[in-house]
């Protein structure tokens, strides 16, 4: 069950690894005072990562938590307390490039999205773009998921769809595929807060 809608506005978490474009898109369609909900807090595996950056910049709290190498254990205790102690009440995979044991999954099922470039069951896992050239398909996009235990395999909440072109790089691809997650995104999120999915 995932006690959607809250009947207040959600405390909403951002998990990045990168660039935060996505990240962006999500500040820009929940601020503050928008009254379904608002991004609280954005947490990242690299100290470096541009999408924290971007969350300082927008006056939200950004923490870097390290994944020392085989140490998902501590990336993952430290993101549940501190998700914990923010009463954070979804969570969003944005870019983030980690795969998150059912120890850290299983608690949050039904309160945690992900977002990724590929019409899924279609190219889970790395490289999707380059994947969806590799196979020559037509039609490529994205899909917003709930996460469950799996990689790339929780329900699927909605797609967008793009043509794929012949003489598509991966650069190409991928950059008209970003474009349209940056409106599934916020879209999916609404349709979860308002206990649409
Ligand atoms: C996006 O294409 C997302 O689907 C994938 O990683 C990329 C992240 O981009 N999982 P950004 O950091 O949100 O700009």
């Amino acid at each position: 069950m995932s006690g959607f809608p809250l009947g207040r506005p959600a405390r909403i978490a951002v998990f990045a690894s990168g660039r935060g474009s996505n990240l962006e898109a999500l500040l820009e369609a929940f601020p503050p005072e928008n009254p379904l909900g608002h991004i609280v807090l954005v947490v990242s595996d690299k100290a470096d990562a541009g999408a924290l950056e971007k969350a300082v910049r927008a006056g939200v709290e950004a923490v870097h938590i390290p994944w020392p190498k085989g140490g998902r254990q501590l990336f993952e205790q430290a993101a549940l307390q501190l998700l914990a102690e923010r009463h954070v009440d979804l969570v969003l995979l944005a870019g983030f490039m980690r795969l998150l044991s059912p120890a850290f999954v299983e608690p949050w099922m039904g309160r945690i999205l992900n977002i990724h470039p590929s019409l899924l069951p279609n190219f889970p896992g790395l490289h999707a773009q380059k994947q969806a050239l590799e196979a020559r398909v037509q039609e490529s996009g994205c899909t917003v998921h709930f996460v469950d235990t799996g990689m790339d395999t929780g329900p699927i909440i909605l797609q967008r769809r793009v043509p794929v072109f012949p003489d598509d790089t991966e650069e190409t691809l991928s950059a008209r595929i970003l474009a349209e997650e940056h409106q599934a995104y916020p879209e999916a999120v609404r349709r979860v807060l308002m206990g649409q999915k």
